[in-house]
């Protein structure tokens, strides 16, 4: 039982059944979502929660925790190579008409033949002066690409580099298997990534379809693989297109079976559309109306039947609440500079992110417009 309090929680083996965690601001809805998360460390499930205002991170004083960061300030960067991406998907990240497009499928063809690395920003550009020197050549052999689309594709990146791409863009050094060393809590430092919401949404739900795509399914187990917490869950939503909003719907449905907990956080429940809020068996709603801490609660039963409402008043983490001060980074990051043991997934393809397909070119869409 990954507990609320000292009788109430949510039975472990159906914690991959998701849930959803609301409340206007300053109701608890952090400190709800602490609680559980130091429980599922306790019980040896690893959790991946995004910290947006730099509360979270004080589940470091209480948990084996990581820090992650996709600017590389705080604890492990995360990286995503061009390469990995594949070129449909960059073609869309980089806001390309289909016409335009071509020279990104050039590019990768051009420099796959040639054993071109093409992972950062860096590397794009030198692949395409490459091309724009032989363009004739090129072309008679892959196709009529011109030195002014050419151009564009330049300023594509231009673009992209000037909206911190630079640093997201590199050889790939994160392997989301890392996410579920047991009792693991990884913190994404998520505020600057914030200041983008897009970007944040579309950030996480790459993270979601990769491991969607990478983790094999699983029979019943006793407790979940991973819990995946998303706060300020609405802005995966805002503007999202009917296409993505079904893609979206469908990984949380089918990542239950590879034993992947997702849990939304967000103020009001209508936040999350209703397809997927029918999938969310467990819920805590906070309310005024109710004391600070204090919420409905819904779950289900040992015997896996949908438990009545009842009211709970949950209980504070263990740990210390108060942003983590500078002092205390390096203590707490230590353990995520010892070498993993290597814990290959089965059966599972090394390439990152290839065959993501048509849901990542939609984020990437998403992201980047
Ligand atoms: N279960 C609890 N028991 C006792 N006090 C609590 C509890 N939950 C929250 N509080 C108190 O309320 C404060 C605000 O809680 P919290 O930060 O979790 O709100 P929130 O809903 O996440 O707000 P926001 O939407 O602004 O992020 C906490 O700092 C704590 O002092
Ligand atoms: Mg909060």
């Amino acid at each position: 039982m990954i507990t609320l309090n000292r009788s109430a929680g949510i039975p472990a083996r159906y914690a991959n059944r998701h849930g959803l965690i609301t409340g206007a601001t300053g109701t608890g809805k952090s400190v709800s979502l602490m609680r559980l998360v130091e429980q599922f460390s306790r019980a040896g499930v690893p959790a991946f929660v995004a910290d947006v205002k730099g509360d979270i991170a004080a589940l470091a004083r209480s948990c084996p925790a990581v820090h992650l960061d996709l600017f590389g300030q705080v604890g492990t960067p995360i990286r995503i190579s061009f390469q990995a991406m594949g070129a449909d998907l960059v073609a869309r990240a980089l806001e390309l008409t289909d016409a335009q497009a071509g020279v990104v499928e050039v590019a990768f063809a051009y420099a796959a033949d040639r054993r071109f690395r093409l992972a950062s920003i860096a590397d794009f550009r030198a692949v395409l002066s490459r091309i724009a020197d032989d363009a004739k050549a090129v072309s008679a052999h892959y196709g009529h690409v011109t030195v002014a689309s050419i151009g564009v594709v330049q300023r594509a990146l231009m673009r992209l580099e000037s909206q911190g791409g630079r640093e997201v863009f590199a050889a790939s050094a994160f392997d989301v298997a890392d996410l579920l060393e047991p009792s693991r809590v990884s913190i994404l430092k998520a505020d600057r990534l914030m200041q983008s919401p897009r970007r944040y949404g579309a950030f996480l739900l790459w993270m979601l379809t990769d491991l969607y795509e990478r983790l094999p399914e699983v029979g019943d187990l006793a407790r979940p693989r991973l819990v995946f917490f998303f706060d300020e869950a609405h802005l995966l939503f805002q503007d999202c297109p009917a296409a993505l909003l079904r893609r979206i719907e469908q990984t949380v449905r089918l990542i239950r079976s590879k034993g992947v907990g997702v849990y939304f956080v967000s103020q009001r429940p209508d936040d999350v559309p209703q397809v997927i809020r029918d999938q969310l068996a467990h819920r805590l709603e906070h309310d005024r109306a109710l004391p600070v801490g204090t919420a409905r609660f819904a779950t289900m039963t040992a015997d896996g039947r949908p438990a009545p409402m009842t009211t709970i008043k949950v209980d504070m983490p263990e740990c210390p609440l108060g942003p983590l001060e500078a002092y205390e980074l390096p203590e707490v990051t230590a353990p995520s500079l010892r070498p993993l043991p290597s814990r290959p997934l089965p059966s599972l393809p090394i390439h990152f992110l290839a065959g993501l397909g048509c849901i990542g070119a939609m984020i990437a869409a998403q992201w980047f417009r």
